[in-house]
């Protein structure tokens, strides 16, 4: 990777004149059935132009709890949009048309407009779980009927495709805009794309300018994000094996009360009440296993590139040690 980031060809991305960047955000818009598509530092960035351009302060975001804009974005929503969000209890971080319904502000002033749903694919503090391609249609379909933008947070899009039935194709025409992160499973080291309509891109385009987040010779980088398309999708399935075997293997300890069902490369486990989750996190980085906790007793394993089966049965060594 570092190799092919090093020959890249670049040029200024502020004045699109960066051929490499030009080809990664014609790469992936392609390929999603979009328009155009903008490259960004960073998935937050991404989400957060996502935000902006498609709604005025005072209105109102919709999207489930669990939710990475809502949690882990600082704030942004408020932020950098003025918006205000309406929080939906799904399964997971999955909910439905009917929840969406539901929660729809009247049409009368004491209420933000509601203009904005966004969903989560994979969703992160979910566990990694998968939005089906029929779900994602019945809120694409709630969406258009209802007159509201939708958004797909795909920060780990491509490891719902590769565990799934559907690909990239059968998404065209559900959203109105898509980020995809090449960091995360692919392996770049950063970088992200947003994929809408020409119209949308032009506005995200102004809005990237004023978050500070335009570049000049990016193409370094977004050659990482082209070689990381390149040869780092396929390989995501080895991620999610590994997974599945510390899924299995966490299921057996005695401080763990549940594992979530393992869909994709996130392993999130329930400790039992007597185990404080970051008590575990000290204990497993001592022995340089780096894993977070996502609440008092709610801990996420990630499986990644960096990560082969040598490691894995370390670290199944060293789990069973912390349970003696
Ligand atoms: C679902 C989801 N969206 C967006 C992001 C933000 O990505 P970044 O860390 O590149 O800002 C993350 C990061 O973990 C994420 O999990």
């Amino acid at each position: 990777m570092l190799d092919f980031m090093s020959s890249c060809e670049v040029g200024d991305d502020v004045f699109q004149e960066d051929p490499t960047v030009l080809n990664l955000e014609n790469r992936l818009s392609n390929m999603f059935g979009m328009e155009a598509g903008i490259f960004c530092p960073s998935g937050t960035m991404a989400n957060q132009i996502a935000i902006k351009c498609q709604g005025q302060p005072g209105e109102q975001v919709i999207c489930d709890e669990l939710s990475h804009i809502y949690n882990y974005e600082g704030g942004g929503i408020a932020f950098n949009s003025g918006a205000s969000v309406k929080l939906l209890n799904g399964k997971r971080g999955i909910f439905t048309s009917e929840d969406i319904e539901m929660n729809i502000s009247p049409d009368d002033p004491h209420f933000p407009v509601s203009r904005l749903v966004s969903i989560e694919n994979t969703c992160n503090k979910g566990g990694g779980a998968i939005w089906s391609l029929d779900e994602m249609k019945a809120i694409s379909n709630c969406c258009q009927d209802n007159n509201l933008k939708l958004h797909l947070d795909g920060a780990r899009l491509f490891n719902a495709i590769v565990a799934s039935s559907y690909n990239a194709d059968h998404l065209s025409g559900l959203f109105d805009s898509i980020s995809i992160c090449l960091s995360k499973g692919l392996g770049a080291p950063i970088g992200s794309v947003l994929v809408g309509s020409n119209a949308f891109i032009k506005k995200a385009r102004r809005i990237r300018k004023v978050f500070g987040g335009g570049m000049r010779q990016a193409g370094y980088l977004a050659a990482a994000g082209l070689f990381a398309l390149e040869h780092n999708i396929e390989r995501l399935e080895q991620d999610h094996k590994r997974a599945q075997i510390l899924g299995d293997h966490l299921n057996n300890l005695n401080f763990v009360s549940l594992v979530f069902p393992v869909e994709t490369n996130i392993v999130l486990v329930k400790t039992s009440e007597n185990f404080q989750a970051q008590d575990i996190v000290s204990r497993l980085e001592r022995s340089k296993i780096k894993i977070v906790s996502m609440g008092k007793h709610l801990i996420r394993f990630v499986t990644h590139l960096d990560f082969d089966d040598m490691q894995l049965e370390e670290v199944l060594k060293k789990l069973r040690q912390l349970d003696d």
